[in-house]
């Protein structure tokens, strides 16, 4: 594909939600364990959102905070992304909620749904859109309220994930010419729906009229993980040239301690090098990604310039991963 122009982060934002829940506020309810949830996760709290917050509101106070750091103006923006699994309804698109509620009237708003892999989905093709200059400046957010969608009896599910929220600013620039220019270098994108059944929500507006709730077959989603992360993590090195210790960050989809740790043994890459908040936010699906980099941004581990990875997977199975110079 002829590029025209190089997406830059030109900023980061994030948001969660006020309510912590532990391990342990859990265990009182359902029977699990602080250290089984640890021992088997690498989880010890999770963010929730309050009743009277919904994905839009999460997803605003990301993007805000995204806007502020590029130092922009809303008006400047003309595409809004966002990747959600639990939009605020099931139309129209979430990301309309968040346009209005910035005051923008013109450009494109709209969702994309990958589930965990959602975000560098929603980057993919905000960045496509910005390199063929279609767009010029875009907001990608990755928001959910997940825990919505949990059944609070299965201690297979309810324990892993949380609620939150993290946005980019990606801002077109012509290409210069200089091999290091900042910005989004490449993504990949993969999808199997043969493997629908290992992680599902069981409901929805064509089949059961009702929202549902997660559903999933845990180890096997185990097993994928692992291999189509290492997979899809050499093809974007590969694409670009580079080698895993060319990399600054390894910046991976918050599921599981367990899943980072398998993916970096047989990528070979040091856990100093892996950015992690699953501790924290549990999984917070299409908000993973975007909260760990703001996190790694937030403390100065990353710097202008450097490389980074991100690779996520989730339902559908879908996955994928992508290099940016930030
Ligand atoms: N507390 C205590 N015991 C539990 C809990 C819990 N919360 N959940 C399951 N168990 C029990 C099971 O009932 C089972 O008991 P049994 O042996 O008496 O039948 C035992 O623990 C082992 O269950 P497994 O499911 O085999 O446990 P495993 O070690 O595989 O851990 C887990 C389960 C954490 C879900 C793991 O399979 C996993 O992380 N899978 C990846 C799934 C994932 O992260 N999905 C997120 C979305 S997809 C994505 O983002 C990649």
């Amino acid at each position: 594909m002829t590029q025209f122009y190089r997406a830059k982060v030109a900023g980061i934002g994030a948001y969660l939600p006020e309510r912590v829940v532990t391990n342990d506020e859990l265990a009182a309810r359902i029977d699990t364990s602080n250290e089984w949830i640890i021992e088997r996760t690498g989880i010890h709290r999770r963010h929730v959102a309050a009743d009277d917050e919904a994905t839009s509101d999460l997803a605003l106070n990301a993007a805000v905070a995204a806007l502020d750091s590029a130092g922009m103006d809303a008006q400047d923006v003309d595409l809004i992304v966002l990747a959600t699994t639990t939009p605020d309804s099931t139309f129209p698109a979430t990301a309309t909620k968040v346009q209005a509620a910035l005051g923008i009237t013109h450009g494109a708003a709209f969702d994309v749904q990958a589930v965990c892999a959602g975000f560098v989905y929603a980057l993919s093709v905000a960045n496509n859109q910005i390199v063929l200059g279609q767009a010029k400046n875009a907001l990608v957010i990755g928001a959910e309220t997940f825990t919505r969608l949990l059944d609070w009896d299965d201690r297979g599910t309810c324990v892993l994930f949380g609620d939150g929220a993290g946005a980019v600013v990606l801002a077109g620039e012509p290409l210069d010419g200089d091999a290091n220019q900042r910005g989004v270098l490449s993504t990949h994108l993969h999808s199997d729906g043969r493997h629908y059944n290992l992680l599902y929500v069981d409901g929805g507006p064509s089949t059961t009229q009702d929202t549902g709730h997660v559903r999933m077959l845990g180890p096997e989603v185990f097993k994928h993980a692992v291999n189509k992360l290492s997979h899809v993590v050499h093809e974007a090195l590969e694409a670009n040239g580079m080698e895993a210790n060319d990399i600054a960050w390894f910046v991976p989809h918050q599921a599981n301690k367990r899943i980072i740790d398998g993916t970096a043994k047989k990528l070979g890459v040091p856990m100093d090098k892996v950015i992690l908040t699953v501790q924290d936010h549990a999984n917070t699906s299409a908000a993973s990604i975007p909260l760990a980099l703001e996190a790694g941004v937030a403390d100065g581990r990353i710097k202008e310039g450097e490389l980074i990875l991100i690779e996520a997977i989730g339902g559908g199975l879908s996955w994928g991963a992508g290099v940016i110079r930030w």
